[in-house]
């Protein structure tokens, strides 16, 4: 009997009656997944009137009329057996026109494979790029399926492009001389992983530090694994710069986006890789083995969303425009709520510091002088992040994510999504989480920046400001 079980096996207290493969011991987990089950248990224990939900990276609006119409008319059009592999050739070639016109850059139906949802191409860029010599940057903080999947399949060779946290400030950047650090130190770096606009942190990469790793990629030769799927979501003018707009890149880069985020899709599990072509070769091949083909309804949807889609004698026209008008719609509330709840948060420095919302519906906030407040370290003996995620959600209703669930930098940090509902999460939320550390503020006989009765004025204010 394998005495050297998984964790989370020997947690569930489940225990298999054959060998199975140790590597399992290096699989992480996405916490907002396993957590996300909890707080619904918290929900239904019915121990608080409300769950105030700030921990899940499900997209608030649900998917735009346009597209669900499209796919029951496909539905009703029989289009239910297999489909193309890789998606149908003028799915693949409107996806394709759509990128060359947003990323300037020439992008063909061979360069891209539809898969079901962006997340499926993170393992198939590690079983087929890496080899054992090799090793792969992941950045810290950062998604933590990256880090999971990286170590399952290669542990002992994943390097950190850690974040710098600003002593001062207490916010984090990615700067570009601790990634040529790593690869002065290292050799054999065959793939780095870079995501923006990024989740944990809401932050974006700018022009100048993409086209940066693009001179390393030059001189140092290896593949980036460029995750944009938040790309359509920036805020205060910021826009998206895509490492395939870098001439040359596309030769070195497997770029993962798809429709859950952009498009509020995030049930329908649908996504596109953009890729050289020898590689969609291969990948296309490595889908007939895992998954044959995405769904034959999607792969309509997902053309019909860039450009007209005629299949088997049926006509689908294009919803381009509706769906982006709609989607527009979308991006203003969430900047709208990345900014109050930023801006909230921050009325409790230095307890609190938050970051900027650039992007995609998260903020990364500070917890650092929270955690070290007498009252939370000695009288409720909360020692860290995750403690103080579990403390919040089982003793005052609320959600959020521990930073460290993301990567070590992501320690005393906690992650926000605000991308719930305004009225029902986020404004009655924000009252409810400034409120509570107001009070261990003053638990710790400290003065707080502002006393408990004001917040309603305070958080008054932030409402008239980002969404009167
Ligand atoms: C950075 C990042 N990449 C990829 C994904 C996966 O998205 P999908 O739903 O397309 O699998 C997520 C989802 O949360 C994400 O945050």
């Amino acid at each position: 009997m394998n005495q050297n079980l998984p964790k989370f096996l020997l947690d569930k207290n489940l225990i298999p009656n054959v060998e199975i493969n140790p590597d399992l011991n290096f699989l992480g987990t996405e916490t907002a997944f396993g957590f996300g089950a909890e707080v619904i248990a918290v929900e239904n224990s019915k121990k608080f009137p409300q769950i105030y939900k700030f921990h899940v990276g499900d997209t608030g609006p649900t998917t735009p009329e346009p597209i669900i119409n499209t796919a029951i008319q496909a539905l009703k059009d029989k289009q239910t057996k297999y489909g193309h592999y890789l998606g149908y050739l003028q799915v693949r070639q409107n996806i394709a026109n759509y990128w060359s016109e947003t990323r300037g850059v020439k992008i063909k139906p061979e360069n891209i494979l539809l898969e079901p949802a962006g997340k499926s191409v993170i393992e198939m860029a590690l079983q087929t790029l890496i080899t054992p010599d090799d090793k792969i940057i992941v950045p810290d903080p950062s998604y933590p399926v990256y880090e999971s999947l990286a170590e399952f399949y290669h542990h002992g060779q994943i390097l950190h492009w850690q974040a710098y946290k600003d002593p001062e400030k207490q916010n984090l950047k990615f700067r570009i001389e601790d990634l040529e650090k790593l690869f002065e130190k290292n050799q054999n770096i065959k793939l780095l992983i870079i995501n923006t606009p990024q989740n944990p942190t809401g932050m974006m990469l700018d022009r100048e530090i993409l086209e940066q790793v693009a001179e390393l990629v030059k001189k140092y030769k290896f593949f980036v694994l460029f995750d944009d799927i938040y790309d359509q979501i920036t805020f205060g003018g910021r826009k998206h710069f895509s490492f395939l707009s870098i001439p040359g890149m596309l030769d070195y880069t497997v770029n993962l986006n798809g429709f859950s985020k952009n498009y509020a899709m995030t049930g329908w599990r649908l996504g596109f890789i953009v890729a050289p072509a020898w590689l969609i070769e291969i990948f296309g091949r490595m889908a007939i083995n895992k998954w044959s083909n995405v769904n034959k309804v999607q792969q309509i949807v997902a053309g019909a969303i860039y450009g007209d889609v005629d299949l088997d004698g049926h006509h689908y026209p294009s919803i381009k425009d509706k769906v982006q008008k709609i989607i527009n719609q979308d991006f203003v509330e969430y900047e709208k709520k990345g900014g109050f709840v930023s801006e909230a948060l921050n009325l409790l420095k230095p307890y609190a510091v938050c970051n900027e919302a650039e992007g995609a519906f998260y903020l990364f906030p500070c917890f650092q002088k929270i955690l070290d407040l007498p009252y939370v370290k000695n009288e409720l003996k909360i020692k860290n992040d995750v403690e103080l995620r579990n403390w919040f959600l089982h003793e005052k209703g609320v959600a959020v994510l521990a930073g460290s669930d993301f990567g070590q930098m992501g320690r005393k940090h906690i992650r926000f999504s605000y991308a719930e509902d305004r009225e029902k999460h986020i404004i009655p939320g924000i009252k409810h989480i400034l409120k509570t550390i107001l009070e261990l503020i003053k638990k710790s006989n400290i003065t707080p920046p502002f006393e408990v009765d004001e917040v309603d004025n305070k958080v008054g204010e932030l409402i008239k400001k980002y969404f009167d």
